[in-house]
Order: C-alpha cells, then sequence, then structure tokens
C-alpha cells in the first residue's frame, strides 16, 4: 500500500496552516504586491517584538541567514568556525561558502548538540566564531557558550533553526546573545514555507544585512542608488511573510502541544519498558526546549537490522520518521577535506543510529502510543 493510499499514515511532522491564514494569504495575492512589502515588514516588526525589540530581518532561507551574518563578522579565508557535525548540513556549508574553515567538535551524546567541555581546546589563533546548534530544539548552554566565547573574543552565530520558541533560563532563543539564525521552512515549529530570520545587535548591522539580501543596493531619496559590496538575491516574499504572521500568534500554543506529546512519548517509553531494549531517548526538558522533534537512538549493538530496516517496517506500520542528521565530516565533500571514520565517534553513532519519531502539534496520544507500541515491537522483533 502506498503512502498516499494510507488514511491513517501518521507522517513524521505536518504544518498546521489555519484558514485565517490561508483567506490572508489570498488577499494578498489579490493586493497587487506579492513580493517583499508591507507584510515583510510587519513580519520583521513582529519577529522583533518577540526578541526583546531586537533588529530582525527576514530572509528566503534559514541558510542564507548564517552566511550573511558570517559575513557581517567578518570572517572569511583563513578564518575557523568551531561548529557541531550532528546538524543539517547547511550550518556547515555556510563556512565553507564564504571561505573560512569549520572546525566540528564532537557531541555531547546525552544532549546531542556541541560538547561545550571540548570547544576550548579546540580554539586556535584562526578562530572567529563558535556556530551551535539546538538540535531538536534542545538548546545548547548559553550561559557557558557566552562565557567561552567571551573568554576567547570570539563572534557566536547561533545556529537556532529549529528553537523558534525555546527558551534560556525564561527568555526567549533570539532575544538574547550575539547572531541568532532561525529556519522558517516547512517541517519548523512555524513555518513560512520557506524562509528565515536573522536577529542582530544594531541598526549598523541591520543595515548590512539588507545589502547581503539584495544584490549589496543602498538606496537614498527618489533616485539614489549605490552597490558597494556583493550581496545576493535573499529576499522573503509577502506572501511568504503573511503565512509566518498567521503562525506567530499560534507559537505558544504550538509548543505546549508539542510539550503534552512529548511528555505522551515519555510515558509511553517508560511503560514499554524500552530502557530495557537499550533505546535512547532525549533528554527529560521540559523547561527550555520547543519540542521540534522528539528523537531517539536506536541500540545498534542490540539489534540485527539497521536503521533503514526499522524505518522501513514503521513504514508499512503507516508511521513516517526521519533521518537529523548522518554526521556531517563523513559526506564526500568533508571527507575531501580531511574528516575520516573515528574522528567524532558520538556524532557517528548518533548519525548512523537516530532516529525522528512523528511529533506535529494535531497529533493525539493515541498516535504516540501507536508509535511507540509498534517501535518496541520491532525492536523485540529484531532483537540481537
Ligand atoms: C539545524 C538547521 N540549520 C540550518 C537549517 C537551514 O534552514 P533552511 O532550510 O531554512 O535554509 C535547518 C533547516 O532545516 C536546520 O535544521
Amino acid at each position: 500500500m502506498t503512502t498516499a493510499a494510507r488514511s491513517d499514515y501518521l507522517p513524521f511532522t505536518r504544518p498546521t496552516i489555519d484558514d485565517e491564514t490561508i483567506a490572508g494569504v489570498a488577499e494578498v495575492l489579490r493586493s497587487g504586491w506579492i513580493t517583499t512589502g508591507p507584510q515583510v515588514a510587519k513580519f520583521e516588526a513582529q519577529l522583533s517584538a518577540y526578541c526583546g525589540g531586537r533588529p530582525v530581518r527576514v530572509f528566503n532561507s534559514g541558510t542564507c541567514t548564517m552566511e550573511i551574518a558570517l559575513r557581517i563578522a567578518g570572517i572569511g579565508p583563513g578564518d575557523e568556525v568551531i561548529t557541531t557535525p550532528l546538524t543539517w548540513v547547511a550550518t556547515s556549508n555556510v563556512i565553507l561558502a564564504v571561505g573560512a574553515k569549520p572546525v566540528f567538535v564532537d557531541i555531547n551524546p546525552i544532549t546531542r548538540t556541541i560538547d561545550l567541555d571540548r570547544v576550548e581546546a579546540a580554539v586556535t589563533k584562526a578562530t572567529k566564531a563558535i556556530l551551535p546548534v539546538d538540535l531538536a530544539g534542545l538548546p545548547v548552554d548559553r550561559t557557558r557558550l557566552y562565557e567561552i566565547a567571551k573568554r576567547h573574543h570570539l563572534r557566536v552565530i547561533e545556529d537556532a533553526a529549529q528553537a523558534f520558541g525555546s527558551t534560556w533560563r525564561g527568555q526567549p532563543i533570539g532575544s538574547i546573545g550575539d547572531f541568532v539564525s532561525f529556519s522558517f521552512h516547512a517541517n519548523k515549529n512555524i513555518t513560512c514555507i520557506e524562509g528565515g530570520a536573522l536577529v542582530l545587535n544594531n541598526e549598523a548591522e541591520a543595515r548590512l544585512a539588507e545589502q547581503y539580501r539584495l544584490q549589496g543596493v543602498t538606496r537614498s531619496g527618489r533616485d539614489g542608488m549605490d552597490v558597494n559590496l556583493v550581496g545576493g538575491k535573499f529576499n522573503l516574499t509577502d506572501v511568504a511573510a503573511r503565512v509566518g504572521l498567521g503562525q506567530l500568534p499560534r507559537l505558544a500554543e504550538f509548543t505546549a502541544a508539542r510539550r503534552t506529546l512529548a511528555e505522551a512519548y515519555f510515558e509511553c517509553f517508560a511503560a514499554f519498558a524500552a530502557d530495557d531494549l537499550g533505546l535512547q531517548l532525549p533528554v527529560v526538558d521540559f523547561a527550555t526546549s520547543n519540542w521540534h522533534m522528539f528523537q531517539v537512538v536506536l541500540p545498534e549493538q542490540h539489534l540485527r537490522v539497521k536503521r533503514a530496516e526499522v524505518m522501513e517496517h514503521l513504514h508499512a506500520a503507516g508511521i513516517g520518521t526521519g533521518v537529523h542528521y548522518p554526521a556531517i565530516h563523513l559526506f564526500s565533500l568533508y571527507r575531501r577535506h580531511g574528516w575520516k571514520d573515528g574522528d567524532f565517534p558520538h556524532a557517528e553513532y548518533a548519525g548512523r543510529n537516530i532516529l525522528t519519531l512523528p511529533l506535529f502539534p494535531t497529533m493525539t496520544r493515541d498516535d504516540v502510543k501507536r508509535v511507540v507500541t509498534t517501535l518496541v515491537a520491532i525492536l523485540k522483533q529484531f532483537r540481537a
């Protein structure tokens, strides 16, 4: 049976777009102004209010946001940027794109984010920045991160693509820190289909961000135009911004629903004694995480099959899963730069065995139970 044919197929994620937003998009489409305009300005203002009044600029992806932050920080050839090997490859690709060198630091296997205990050993004279990633929405310890950055005079570009709605010590991610980059890709906790936002430190940085966003252009008066740097074509459309504006007011509700479902996962896994099977669950965090994903790490040593086969059986049972992510340093491009198997054992283990289970606001407790019972049955069936 194909995925499309099953009415009860549970995808690993699904956006929630309400009718009011759909009507709002139709209005924008009829308005005569569909690319960057008033909706983008309104989206930026509302994001800025959410980020404690800091300057925010929106873009057409959460990838270009990070590349632009690196450019604003003046990072380029000869510079090193410390980051994690367990993330979407965009995180390190942007470092290569500006001509700098990614320096990977292994993850902490419990949090699955960059191991801050190992960061300082990776700092050299060439290090200019740290680019941490809040995998699955679990924030990297901001207090320790900024202590390290301050001690070594480093910029921080927070890849908070997955952490919109997460907090640190009660403050929203984005309202504190140096550069903060968000993604509003379709799978994120709030979406504008494709898009991103960069939180900046001051108006001078915001003006540079605007230049990098659109061909390096600056305007003055009625007809004045100049170009003094090479920018790109990274502007967001008003249609996309209107989707984002419909999502923002629902953030708290979405986050609460995700937390409730995450709690249900923990309860169900405990009830089915998943610990005995060697399955690693995520950190139990109901204070800071936005629960962008619920990820388990399969017990490789206790299984006769690999992850792909577990995914296939879940799929056959009508359950979608995802892999976020394979370890970056083992991709061909990165191997060509000299990385190899064994460089970052924790990231490699997670990269081979991590599995994203379904989690989205309109899911039910019964859906969670179905995922857990099915997964536990598969793990028992293929136990080594
Ligand atoms: C951790 C991380 N970084 C960066 C990105 C890039 O965002 P975008 O797809 O909006 O370019 C994503 C999106 O999937 C992500 O999850």
